[in-house]
């Protein structure tokens, strides 16, 4: 006998006494198969430039992003998410590029879905990519971001992205009202089985930031709170999601994910079709920012954040460490 021993019939160290127990045990696994790899796309060919805020992350031409998915499929990650950063002068105030057949992500979709036809391709659906105002949706004179004018631009880039083979369209743009007339648009010309991944809960965020230098994409004006959520907000979240699955949303999105996981539990325990989050651009520059200056363990810190994210109720995970993160779990198995 010890000469100390507590009298405890519970002892929750007894789970955790080895590795096997431990597996064993555990509430949550992450797995490739959750990953969404977002990705930044540019015209020309056979180029590829870095992005200062993300490093690690490149803007690439569609040739040079073919060869990334070959590694991706290799690896097991199967849901691509391409963001396309637009020259200058293709830009207006009106995003009229964003529905153009033969503009850069209907080409980038096209190409992927030819040679490799089981990668699932989720395309974005917003303006700002391509409004001179660097605004999700249409600025009027005084201002003003114009919803009903806006989600007329959003539905027929969604069904010129459909008609280009894109599996998910994904409104991230936070007007009232696109994902029901999204869902219209997209029947009546058709496209019964292209599904739709609705932003939900996004948020007027600063973690952005890097997001928006990669693809130039910045407000010129003003900021985002007319139409992104406030952070303050939780319920509000409910509220956005309820009315996303009403009007036809196959899936829901909180985002950002970490600094929003309390809004990510709440909607997952709400939500009757499946959750994602969104691990954006900020949370992957801090995360990397510490890491190259030694202060975290880079590894056990990206599978520690996906793991979060994932107990707080997603179900798939966007996270630029996709591919990262795949060959970690390799690893460990
Ligand atoms: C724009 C859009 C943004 C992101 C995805 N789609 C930026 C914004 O709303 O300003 C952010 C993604 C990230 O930061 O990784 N519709």
């Amino acid at each position: 006998m010890n000469e100390f021993t507590l009298d405890l019939n519970q002892r929750p160290r007894r789970n955790r006494k080895s590795a096997t127990v431990r597996a064993l045990v555990r509430e949550t696994e992450i797995s490739v198969k959750d990953f969404v790899y977002p990705v930044f796309i540019m015209e020309g060919e056979n180029k590829e430039e870095p992005i200062p805020s993300m490093p690690g992350m490149t803007r690439k031409t569609v040739d040079v992003l073919l060869k990334e998915i070959e590694e991706c499929v290799a690896l097991g990650v199967k849901a691509i998410a391409p963001f396309p950063s637009i020259a200058e002068e293709k830009k207006d105030h009106k995003g009229s590029e964003s529905y153009n057949p033969n503009g850069l992500v209907p080409t980038c979709v096209r190409a992927i879905k030819e040679k490799f036809p089981d990668v699932v391709v989720m395309t974005d659906a917003a303006l700002d990519p391509f409004n001179i105002d660097g605004h999700d949706g249409i600025v009027a004179e005084n201002g003003e971001i114009l919803n009903d004018e806006t989600v007329d631009v959003l539905c027929k880039m969604a069904v010129c992205h459909a008609k280009a083979g894109a599996d998910f369209v994904c409104p991230s743009d936070m007007m009232d009202g696109r994902i029901g007339a999204i869902r219209s648009a997209l029947d009546a010309a058709g496209f019964t089985n292209t599904s739709i991944m609705a932003y939900s809960a996004k948020y007027a965020s600063a973690f952005y930031g890097p997001f928006r230098d990669a693809l130039d994409s910045a407000p010129k004006a003003g900021d985002k709170k007319t139409y992104q959520m406030d952070p303050a907000n939780r319920r509000e979240a409910i509220r956005e999601v309820a009315l996303d699955i009403n009007e036809g949303a196959d899936i829901v999105m909180v985002k950002p994910a970490c600094y929003y996981l309390d809004v990510l539990r709440e909607v997952a325990d709400f939500s009757e079709v499946p959750v994602a989050a969104y691990q954006v651009s900020g949370e992957y520059a801090m995360l990397c920012a510490a890491a190259e200056n030694g202060w975290l363990d880079r590894n056990r810190v990206i599978l520690e954040s996906l793991m979060g994210i994932k107990r707080a109720g997603a179900k798939m995970i966007w996270t630029y460490f996709a591919k990262e993160a795949a060959k970690l779990l390799q690893g460990e198995s």
